[in-house]
């Protein structure tokens, strides 16, 4: 039984309910949220859903008790509303941090031992107040990090070369927020180095890795929150997770040399994080991968 709750019902946890039940991604789905009214509703659009659909699915509503024995929960919870025209995911850290805390607190009281993987604001951190309070090993608690600033990254640059951006090879490191950058020696495409493109096509460097690091607010400005591909970045984890699929990827881990959650490649299978390894970066983005982790632990500091 492939049994995944999500906690946060909002844009993005609905989402990310949808496209578990429309790819059949699990065999029982727990959804909860603290707005009963609205859970309800989804819970029924998603079950209207799930019956035009030709995989089951148990879809419903329910409480921490029902999380005990699932094997990933989903922490969407947020609070969007906070967020300002251009401004920073830290701005819902005050509401996230004490939630996700109660969380956490709430898993580990009803003995949750799966994956947590963590989507809400700002995630790098969030994701730490969860391991601390569910008291998880570290690799069982992830976060997705610069999963989509990677998928922004890739996007950017396939629409200038004209290429699909799966044929693209890389990854954007560091803080799924500002403090994160392009690790250009980690990218390639076609057998070719990020140095020799950028000669053949012109390419500025700069404004692609500015596009990726302010993507999220890109779209948040027409619309006032970000969904789709979010919920296609924690899809993507969760497939990962639930196939034990001992496949690299992006994601946010807990780096010891760092103390900190941040992103970097890792090995992701049943126990979440299953194994690490060190990417061969110039000394310019491990100062940057350093940087990224003090900017994240400074902003934090008020909450040690
Ligand atoms: C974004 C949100 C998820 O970047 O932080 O779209």
């Amino acid at each position: 039984m492939r049994k995944v709750g999500i906690v946060g019902i909002g844009h993005v946890g609905v989402t990310v309910a949808h496209i578990i039940v429309s790819q059949g991604l699990a065999d029982e789905l727990v959804l909860i949220d603290h707005n009963t009214a609205k859970l309800a509703s989804e819970e029924l659009d998603l079950r209207d859903s799930a019956s035009l659909l030709d995989k089951h699915i148990f879809i419903h509503a329910g409480n921490y008790n029902d999380l005990a024995d699932a094997e990933v929960v989903i922490s969407a919870l947020g609070h969007i509303d906070l967020i300002t025209e251009g401004g920073d995911r830290f701005e819902e850290l005050r509401a996230n941090a004490p939630e996700a805390r109660q969380v956490g607190a709430d898993l580990q009281h009803v003995g949750f031992h799966g994956v947590l993987l963590v989507i809400s604001n700002p995630v790098d951190v969030i994701t730490g107040i969860y391991q601390k309070a569910t008291g998880l090993p570290h690799n069982q608690v992830i976060g997705t990090g610069t999963y989509l600033d990677t998928a922004r990254l890739k996007r950017s640059l396939a629409d200038i070369l004209h290429l699909d951006p799966r044929s693209i090879n890389g990854y954007v490191l560091g803080e799924h927020g500002d403090s994160q950058f392009a690790a250009w020696s980690t990218v390639n495409v076609l057998g070719e180095n990020i140095d020799t493109l950028a000669q053949h096509y012109d390419l500025n460097l700069t404004q692609i890795e500015q596009a990726a690091r302010i993507g999220g607010f890109t779209v948040f400005s027409g619309k006032g929150y970000t969904n789709f591909a979010i919920a296609h970045a924690a899809v993507s984890l969760l497939e990962l997770i639930l196939s034990d699929a001992h496949r690299e990827s992006i994601v946010s881990h807990f780096n010891i040399e760092l103390g900190s959650y941040i992103s970097s490649p890792a090995v992701i299978g049943r126990e979440g994080i299953v194994a690490e390894f060190n990417l061969p970066l110039h000394d310019d983005e491990k100062e940057k991968l350093l940087a990224s982790a003090k900017a994240i632990q400074q902003k934090t500091q008020h909450l040690i």
